[in-house]
């Protein structure tokens, strides 16, 4: 935990406007700033920037928070390293606390130990030992010179190969563990002490690196039918698999104006190795948000190139989405007569693949030849329950001109006139339209406290009133410290129906009381970044500071409702339990 008198000085440093402005145009809109939102993509702005907490809050999406927040989500980052990242902007030395000095030295120490393992299962894989790997690589058509440079190796099948190597250089077995390349077995030895066994034996191995060029973790593909094909390393210190891709080291430095997608290991090689050096692949899970946003900062053109079969093109699918919620375009490769990329380049070559891609298709094709394929346009039936969708598609396209391509080609292919199915689509889009003014009331109405981030919790549902007041109270201490005098004594956390107020409301009260700092920036080393959004949310709809007969009114409503929940919970008592409830009651008055 960091200092309060540094944080105090970090608030002093940087303002909100300033660290933010770099991702997004901000423009005035009275004491406040609006721009959009720079993680979800939008039109018109909804993200607003309060200098006065010094916090943000996106009202369309419900991302929220303080400059803290802000870079950690901006910039892929966890607390201690977006404070870095403040601090280093504004010229500050972050102090070194007992536990971050120990933190900071386990996670040297763990990526020296990758190194020396990627070493070490390299030197395998070109000895004796890794001759069966080695001829696999080079039958997957894998040249000495890009096994070099992704610096692949072999894992020989013993359960102390790296071990052994590792303890002779110095590392301790625990530090091993931590790193994930050793495992701890449940089983003691003889001498009373647990056994650890290497975790990748008999495997070949794909380092992974992270943009400043450490290996954070190991891919391991078995070269037999036992066990799983693939085995990744877990998350350590050091690495966290939803936030890293395979290969972007390298594909950050392309010439290239987009960045490849692919499912594997496998495919990103083999697109180096063919010349595509942007192509990169999430490790061994679907695409994460954290994964897009990263990718983004070094392309504005993403190209989805993942396997042919029906997986693959879920993920897709999926990765589409993520990609829009991000904001960048996204172009679909579609891979005929191969299942992979890999095997694309194997069996057609690199000059074909570069044709793929200089025609890949943009994601609304792809969409349609979804809806396409889901259909038998031989049929009446089919055909209409296929414009029908289509049509739906259409009606959300902004662009006239693309809308009037799609619609004309599909006119083409199924026979109904351009004008019949272009009458389908306006009437949509009109109703579009209406709905999309009811939103606008809509979202009037949220903000006046219902903000997307607290608009699905079903606690604060239930006793909508109860629940307001809860969050009035919170902004009104927060905005006025000194209120604590009106509700000392009278309201606990307990009283909170609405777990996330409570524990708010908990934290406010008992740092105000402790005389420390209550701004967003002291909070969200406390709060996770859950919480600190629905805390920028209750800020920003509750723009006044309400008046002391106010925070009075929403402590009577919290008790109010407390009290019609006792009543109502003893009305369902039977008497056993009334009588016990009742001798309690006396038992507290002794
Ligand atoms: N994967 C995984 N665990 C598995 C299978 C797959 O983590 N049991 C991940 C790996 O990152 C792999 C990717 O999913 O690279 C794609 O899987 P698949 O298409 O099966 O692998 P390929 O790259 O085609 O593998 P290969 O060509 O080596 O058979
Ligand atoms: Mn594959």
């Amino acid at each position: 935990m960091l200092p309060d008198s540094f944080i105090q000085q970090l608030k002093f440093a940087c303002d909100i406007e300033q660290i933010v402005s770099p991702y997004t145009r901000l423009t005035r809109k009275g004491k406040n700033m609006v721009g959009l939102c720079p993680f979800h993509s939008e039109k018109t702005g909804s993200f607003f920037i309060y200098p006065d907490s010094q916090s943000y809050y996106c009202f369309g999406c419900g991302a929220g928070g303080d400059v803290i927040t802000f870079v950690m989500a901006a910039e892929n980052l966890d607390y201690i390293e977006a404070v870095k990242f403040l601090a280093e902007r504004c010229g500050m030395t972050l102090p070194e606390s007992d536990t971050d000095y120990r933190e900071a030295k386990l996670k040297t120490r763990i990526l020296e130990i990758n190194k020396e393992t990627a070493r070490y299962y390299h030197n395998c894989l070109i000895s004796d030992e890794g001759k069966g790997a080695l001829s696999y690589l080079y039958s997957r058509g894998l040249t000495p010179k890009t096994i070099r440079r992704f610096g692949l190796g072999f894992s020989p099948n013993r359960w102390d190969g790296v071990i052994n190597h590792l303890t002779e250089k110095g590392y301790f077995l625990n530090e091993l563990e931590q790193a994930g390349i050793a495992v701890k077995s449940s089983k003691l030895n003889k001498n009373g002490k647990h056994t650890y066994y290497d975790r990748f034996r008999g495997r070949v191995i794909f380092p992974i690196i992270d943009i400043r060029g450490n290996v954070i973790a190991f891919g391991g593909r078995a070269l037999d039918n036992n066990g799983a094909k693939y085995l990744n390393s877990a998350d350590t210190p050091v690495f966290k698999k939803s936030r890293n891709l395979f290969a972007l080291n390298l594909a950050k430095q392309t010439k290239r104006d987009s960045i490849i997608f692919c499912e594997g290991y496998m495919d990103v090689i083999s697109l180096h190795q063919a010349g595509f050096d942007c192509a990169v692949a999430s490790l061994g899970t679907a695409l994460t948000e954290e994964q897009a946003r990263l990718a983004v900062k070094y392309t504005n053109k993403v190209v989805l190139a993942y396997d042919s079969d029906n997986a693959g093109q879920a993920a897709t699918a999926r990765a589409i989405k993520i990609f829009s919620d991000v904001g960048i375009k996204v172009h679909v490769l579609d891979i005929p007569d191969a299942k992979d990329p890999d095997e694309y380049i194997k069996k057609f070559g690199s000059e074909r693949f570069e044709m793929l891609l200089s025609g890949s298709a943009n994601a609304l094709e792809f969409q349609i030849e979804r809806l396409r394929s889901r259909y038998d346009l031989q049929t009446d039936d089919g055909k209409v329950a296929f414009l029908k969708d289509f049509a739906a598609l259409m009606a959300g396209i902004h662009g006239s001109i693309e809308r009037e391509v799609y619609i004309s080609r599909i006119a083409d292919q199924t026979g109904v006139s351009k004008e019949s199915i272009n009458l389908q689509v306006e009437r949509l889009r009109k109703s579009r339209d209406r709905n999309q003014k009811r939103k606008e009331q809509l979202d009037t109405a949220i903000r006046i406290g219902e903000t997307p981030a607290n608009k699905q919790d079903p606690q604060r549902s239930r006793n909508l009133r109860c629940a307001l007041a809860e969050e009035r109270l919170i902004a009104a201490l927060y905005k006025n410290p000194d209120y604590i005098r009106v509700v000392q004594g009278k309201i606990t956390p307990q009283d909170f129906t609405v777990d996330v107020s409570r524990t708010l409301y908990e934290v406010i009260t008992s740092r105000i009381a402790e005389n420390k700092g209550i701004d967003m920036i002291h909070l969200s080393g406390q709060l996770s970044p859950e919480q600190m959004s629905r805390l920028s949310g209750i800020l920003a709809s509750i723009p006044e500071n309400p008046s002391v007969e106010e925070v009075r009114d929403y402590v009577s409503v919290i008790l109010e409702s407390k009290q019609e929940k006792t009543q109502k919970e003893l009305a369902q008592m039977n008497a056993d339990e009334l009588k016990d409830y009742i001798s309690s009651l006396a038992a507290k008055k002794k």
